[in-house]
């Protein structure tokens, strides 16, 4: 009888400690973007709501890649079993924090769909261990919320504490690194900025990404002179990243005859990124350059970039190749065959980091990625030269003849994106630069 009693207590105090540990919070606890918004804060909140992090959760290809991929994926491969709520620890914290999970979709109408928001941010005291990564935030949501400025204003609202590290781009490297089950950093943006030239000057993320401007940060509250802008706009804002890396073009002759070789040099400068570019979501993302010789009857000429040699080369150079067979695993194809790698213009150079599968196949489900290859992305401040030989065809019409280089982005491998059927916004390409010269073809 008494075992039995001892029985019984220890699995209902078994229970509550497993509940508490799984539900930390509810969703009541926290505020919603619309509250600070409208009442109270409605410069950021105009800001906020147009940013990729108030989308986190919502936006077409965030739904489709978690729905379709990761979600099924997690329930088929105990190995990435952990991203069936960990993704959401990023995308949706209020559903990690609450333990919805998996959350509802995003046309369900839930909290999830408030994605990273303002309650999110302003209640993170903090993060455990000594790097940030993989959402691991200590986060105190009640009536005090938590800033980098001391306020000698009350706001009739809540309390307001300083917390330095909100002034660091180590609070954003919570979300912004990110380790795959199996051990790669699979996402690096804080980790490659703290490597790069801007960290030790001390510059922030927010320095780039919050611009500080004259604002009234509360509609009773004072004008600042710096106040932080709540833009957080990246790659998915054309104007952040177009310029981002300026190109030149030297061609070793000012007067070729047909018949003669031109060696074209491409310098390329990332001028304003400050981690690498690309970056974040490496996996998804393709920038590369395209080169073109145009003569003076307007015939065009593309050219193939000239092989530099070093190890992993083959990733860098687009080729008629398939990849990401495994999008087979979570689709349940058996034996899927995979998609076109590049679907951009045979010979281009691209800048990446190719990931690859358990198979050593490359992937873009990150969370399946069991190692990386050659690194060939552009460093911040880093310099770049890529060459081309045209040779000049015995037969090519004098005159001038122009060279055109153009570096494109897009935020997703197209032929993953025509199979996967994520919108054309998705992976409409953003022209980063282009750059031309001329030099005389005579006889
Ligand atoms: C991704 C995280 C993040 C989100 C989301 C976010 N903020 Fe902030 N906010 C910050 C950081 C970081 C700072 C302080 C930066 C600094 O001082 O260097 C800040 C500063 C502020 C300040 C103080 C500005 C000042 O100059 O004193 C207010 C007010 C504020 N945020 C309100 C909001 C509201 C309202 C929302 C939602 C509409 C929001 N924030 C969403 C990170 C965030
Ligand atoms: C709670 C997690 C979290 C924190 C903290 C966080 N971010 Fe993010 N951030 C995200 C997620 C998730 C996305 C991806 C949004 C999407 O799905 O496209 C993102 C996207 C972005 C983007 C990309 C926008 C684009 O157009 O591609 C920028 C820029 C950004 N964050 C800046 C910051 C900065 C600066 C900070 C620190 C002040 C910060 N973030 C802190 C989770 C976070
Ligand atoms: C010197 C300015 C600068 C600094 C510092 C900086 N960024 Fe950026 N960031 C940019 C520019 C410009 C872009 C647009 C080009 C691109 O996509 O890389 C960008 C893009 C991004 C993107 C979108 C990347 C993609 O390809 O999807 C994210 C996310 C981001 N930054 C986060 C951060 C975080 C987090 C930090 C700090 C650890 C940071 N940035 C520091 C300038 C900066
Ligand atoms: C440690 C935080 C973190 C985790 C965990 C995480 N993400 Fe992300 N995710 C981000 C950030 C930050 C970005 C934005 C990076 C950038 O702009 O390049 C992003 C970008 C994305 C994008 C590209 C969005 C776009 O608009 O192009 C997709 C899709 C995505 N994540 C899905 C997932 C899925 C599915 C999982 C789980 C397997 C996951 N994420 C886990 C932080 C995270």
């Amino acid at each position: 009888m008494k075992s039995i009693l001892i029985y019984t207590i220890s699995i209902i105090l078994f229970t509550i400690i497993v509940y508490s540990i799984d539900k930390y919070f509810n969703y009541q606890d926290f505020e919603t973007p619309q509250y600070c918004g409208t009442k109270c804060h409605e410069e950021f909140f105009h800001q906020w709501r147009q940013s990729m992090m108030a989308q986190a959760f919502t936006h077409e290809w965030d739904e489709i890649e978690y729905f379709e991929l990761a979600l099924p994926h997690s329930e088929i491969d105990e190995k990435v079993s952990e991203v069936k709520a960990g993704c959401n620890g990023c995308h949706a914290p209020l559903a990690y924090l609450t333990g919805d999970i998996p959350p509802k979709r995003p046309s369900e109408k839930t909290r999830a769909n408030e994605s990273v928001s303002c309650d999110v941010c302003h209640t993170i005291v903090g993060f455990t261990g000594d790097i940030p990564y993989n959402f691991n935030y200590i986060v105190k949501p009640g009536k005090t919320k938590y800033n980098s400025r001391k306020s000698n204003i009350e706001s009739p609202n809540h309390k307001i504490e300083v917390n330095p590290i909100m002034k660091t781009g180590d609070f954003c490297g919570i979300c912004h690194n990110e380790m795959s089950p199996y051990g790669v950093w699979v996402k690096s943006t804080h980790l490659e900025w703290r490597e790069g030239p801007y960290y030790k000057e001390g510059v922030q993320c927010q320095d780039c990404h919050m611009p500080r401007a004259e604002t009234r940060t509360a509609v009773m509250g004072k004008i600042y002179p710096d106040a932080r802008q709540h833009l957080f706009n990246g790659a998915h804002d054309p104007a952040k990243v177009k310029g981002a890396v300026e190109i030149r073009l030297n061609p070793d002759c000012t007067e070729v005859e047909p018949g003669n070789p031109v060696k074209l040099n491409v310098v390329l400068f990332n001028q304003k990124t400050g981690h690498k570019f690309p970056t974040g979501s490496v996996e998804d993302r393709i920038l590369w350059l395209h080169v073109e010789a145009i003569d003076s009857k307007g015939n065009v000429y593309h050219l193939p970039v000239d092989k530099k040699g070093f190890a992993g080369e083959e990733y860098t150079i687009a080729q008629d190749v398939l990849a990401y067979q495994d999008m087979g695993i979570p689709l349940k194809i058996p034996d899927f065959k995979g998609v076109q790698r590049d679907g951009i213009p045979i010979g281009d150079r691209i800048f990446r980091m190719p990931y690859f599968d358990p198979q050593g196949r490359m992937t873009i489900q990150q969370w399946n990625t069991a190692s990386l290859g050659v690194d060939y992305r552009i460093g911040p401040r880093q310099t770049v030269i890529e060459t081309y030989t045209f040779n000049v065809p015995v037969n090519l019409p004098l005159g001038k003849l122009k060279f055109v280089a153009v570096l494109n982005y897009q935020l997703l491998v197209k032929p993953v994106a025509e199979f996967l059927k994520v919108p054309k916004s998705e992976y409409e390409i953003i022209e980063v630069n282009r750059q031309t010269t001329e030099i005389n073809v005579i006889d």
